[in-house]
Formats: structure tokens, C-alpha cells, sequence
């Protein structure tokens, strides 16, 4: 076995072809086989009854539901309903489930007293994930073991209602804006909207057409089987850590570039062609060149082989909202150059390199006023009811203790010799 450029021998008992997944070895020293998947990138870890995908054919799925018609057909809430508790809502299950949410959308006065403790130049994801943790404090019972299925639906509620308050508090932090509170006369999305943007002594109209893009976006968002974050979630709920602990987590490992960035490094991409005087074509050609390849971002995904649902649904809806709003930003004007040009281009047709979710999420944050670095929390927002289906499963499963094992690569026994 080969592992960071050393050599280790192990009996082999089986391989793949696959490079990713990594020949099954005898672990030094202890028993029983495991298989070396750093990353868990090719292991089964988990089953899982939420979502699927299938990233040879392009197909994406939540309860057996196509995205395309939830997008299309559904409100983000009946959504998050469907992932939560497997079923889409009755009318009468739906009007209970968002009326009790509205109800829950305050948060505790001495949560603010903690959002004042950030400096202004805390990144909105950090403070994010604080204030959900807080909720641990507010709401010690979510601590508690053996809490009833109402106990846990509770919480459950709590997050889902707190989270658009907490994640525009966050922006305000950020702009030294005082916070709003929560028009509860409006509904998901418009109510997010209001509170990221309204100023004091002035009226705030939420544009339908704004809210009715972020409810799209947010339902593209909602799920998408194991990832780093989801199994962070999950792995931090099996220690029967509170749902609260779990998700802070889980936005945690969604905050790394890596995972919750491309959309951020999009508009970053785009803003450096612009500054290079805008020509999309000559970094399409850069990208093509064999020596040192420009890396073009937003391109391409490490799951799907062909084109990403999501991307299809959101390159119409950012279409449609940057016409219905009017927006001219010349950065946007060269993503839709640099997007024509490769769907247009033999290399990366051949390549499968298609623009993705990212490439035209952060399009429409930026064209519906929601700044960079707010990405990563519109993201979480969006992920938000995943995340609650996957640890609800977990505990539902009474799944064990996540608990990874390891190949040891260090020295051998060694005989300890005194300075
Ligand atoms: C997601 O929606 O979680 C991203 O596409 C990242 C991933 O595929 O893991």
C-alpha cells in the first residue's frame, strides 16, 4: 500500500479498479479488516431513505420526488416537510407546520447580547453557527436523552424558525446595521429578505419576484445525500449530541472553501476577468492550455458526469430574475459569455465540464443584493432541512456511534532512549 509517498506492505484480501477506493488491508496491530478510504470517499457509511442522485444520469431526487417538479410545484417549507418527515404536507399538515414556525421565529433578547459580543468583521458563518449552538443554552432539555418525539419536533421547529433570523442578524453584524425583528405576517423567504435588508425609519416592500428566486434556490439546496457537511451532521448526532450542537457543526464544515465556497470563488473568478479587461473567450482558451491550465470555476462536478439537475433549474430561474429585475453587472454579463462559450466548445463538451449549481447560484445572490460572503449562509439555509432529515434518520435508525478507524502509517515500537 502506498500512503503519502511511502511504502507499507498489508495482505491484500481484495482491490478495485477504482482509485479511490483503497485496497482492503489487516490493520497493524489490531483486529479485524478495514478499509483505508481517507475522506470516506468511496464507502458506503451510511443508508440512507432521503435522497438520491445518480451522477451518471443526472438525477436528483428527495423521497422519490423529482427536483425538477418540486421546484417547480412546491414552496421551500412543503419541502423541507418532505425531507423532515418523508411526506409531502396535506393542506391542513402544511398550515400547521408553517404557523408554528412563524410562531417561532423570535429569538431569546439575550441572544442579541451575544451577537453584539462579535466584532463587525467576523465572518457572518462563524456567527452563525455561535448563535445556533447558543440555542443548546436557551433550550438545555434539547440536552437531555429520551426526550419525547414532540420534545424533538420542537427543536426541530425552533431551528428551522430562528435560522432566517439568525443568518440576516449575522449580516447585520457584519454592516454595523441594527437588527430587525421578524415580520410575522410574511412568509419564509420574504420574512428573510425583510430582515436582511429593511432600514430603520424606512418602509421595506420585499419584491415577489426576489422572494419567489430565493425560495427556488433555497429548495436546489435543501439535500444532497453524503457530503462533508451532512456527515458531519450526522456523525457529531451520534453521539447523541442535541440537534443544536449537531447542525452548528454541520455549518461548521460547510463554511470551508471547499465544500460551501464555489460560489464565492465564481464571483471571485469573474471579478479578476473583469479586472483583466473582460474577455470570457481568452480564459476559456486558458483553461485549455495543457501546461498550466487556468482553473475555471464552477465548471464541472465531483459527483455528477453529467449535467447537475440543479444547475438546469437555476440557470433558468437566474435567467428569468435577471430579467424581471433589470440587473447590468458587467460581471454577470461575462458569466453568461463564459457559459455560452464552453457550451459551445467541443474540448468541454467532451469533458462533460458543464457549468454547475455554483456557477449560477452566487449569479443570482449577487444579482438579488446578497454580498459574497453571505454565500456560504444562504447555503446553510437552504441545506438546513437535509441536514435535520439525515440526523432525524440517524437517530430514528438508532444508528451507532460514528466511529471511524485508522491504517497506522507512524514507526514501529521503539526503544526509549533518555536525553
Ligand atoms: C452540495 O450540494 O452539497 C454540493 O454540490 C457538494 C457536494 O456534492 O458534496
Amino acid at each position: 500500500l502506498s500512503f503519502n509517498g511511502q511504502e507499507y506492505e498489508f495482505p491484500v484480501i481484495t482491490g478495485t479498479e477504482n482509485e479511490s477506493a483503497i485496497d482492503i488491508a489487516k490493520l497493524r496491530g489490531a483486529s479485524g479488516l478495514i478499509t483505508l478510504d481517507p475522506g470516506f470517499k468511496n464507502t458506503g457509511s451510511t443508508s440512507s431513505a432521503i435522497t438520491f442522485l445518480d451522477g451518471e444520469e443526472g438525477i436528483l431526487r428527495y423521497r422519490g420526488y423529482r427536483i425538477e417538479d418540486l421546484a417547480e410545484k412546491s414552496s421551500f417549507l412543503e419541502v423541507a416537510y418532505l425531507l423532515i418527515y418523508g411526506e409531502l404536507p396535506t393542506q391542513a399538515e402544511y398550515e400547521t407546520f408553517s404557523k408554528e414556525i412563524t410562531h417561532h421565529t423570535l429569538v431569546h433578547e439575550d441572544i442579541k447580547k451575544i451577537l453584539e459580543g462579535f466584532p463587525s468583521n467576523a465572518h457572518p458563518m462563524g456567527v452563525l453557527s455561535s448563535l445556533i449552538c447558543s440555542l443548546t443554552a436557551f433550550y438545555p432539555e434539547s440536552l437531555l436523552q429520551n426526550r419525547s418525539d414532540e420534545e424533538v419536533n420542537m427543536s426541530i421547529i425552533r431551528l428551522l424558525a430562528k435560522m432566517p433570523t439568525f443568518a440576516a442578524w449575522a449580516y447585520k453584524n457584519e454592516v454595523g446595521h441594527p437588527v430587525n425583528y421578524p415580520d410575522n405576517s410574511l412568509d419564509y423567504c420574504s420574512n428573510f429578505l425583510k430582515m436582511m435588508f429593511a432600514l430603520p425609519a424606512e418602509k421595506y416592500d420585499v419584491d415577489p419576484v426576489v422572494a419567489s428566486a430565493l425560495d427556488k434556490l433555497l429548495i436546489l439546496h435543501a439535500d444532497h445525500e453524503q457530503n462533508c457537511s451532512t456527515s458531519t451532521v450526522r456523525i457529531v448526532g451520534s453521539s447523541h449530541a442535541s440537534v443544536y450542537a449537531s447542525i452548528s457543526a454541520g455549518i461548521n464544515a460547510l463554511w470551508g472553501p471547499l465544500h460551501g465556497g464555489a460560489n464565492q470563488s465564481v464571483i471571485e473568478m469573474l471579478e479578476a476577468i473583469k479586472a483583466d479587461g473582460g474577455d470570457a473567450k481568452k480564459y476559456l482558451d486558458k483553461a485549455k492550455d495543457k501546461n498550466d491550465p487556468f482553473r475555471l470555476m464552477g465548471f464541472g462536478h465531483r459527483v455528477y458526469k453529467n449535467f447537475d439537475p440543479r444547475a438546469k433549474i437555476i440557470k433558468k430561474a437566474a435567467d428569468d430574475v435577471l430579467e424581471k429585475l433589470g440587473v447590468n453587472d458587467p460581471v454577470l454579463d461575462i458569466a453568461k459569455e463564459l457559459e455560452h462559450a464552453a457550451l459551445n466548445d467541443q474540448y468541454f463538451i467532451d469533458r462533460k465540464l458543464y457549468p454547475n449549481v455554483d456557477f449560477y447560484s452566487g449569479i443570482i445572490y449577487r444579482a438579488l443584493g446578497i454580498p459574497t460572503d453571505m454565500f456560504t449562509v444562504m447555503f446553510a439555509l437552504g441545506r438546513l432541512p437535509g441536514w435535520i432529515a439525515q440526523w432525524k434518520e440517524m437517530r430514528e435508525n438508532n444508528e451507532p456511534i460514528g466511529r471511524p478507524r485508522q491504517v497506522y502509517v507512524g514507526a514501529n515500537e521503539r526503544e526509549y532512549v533518555s536525553m
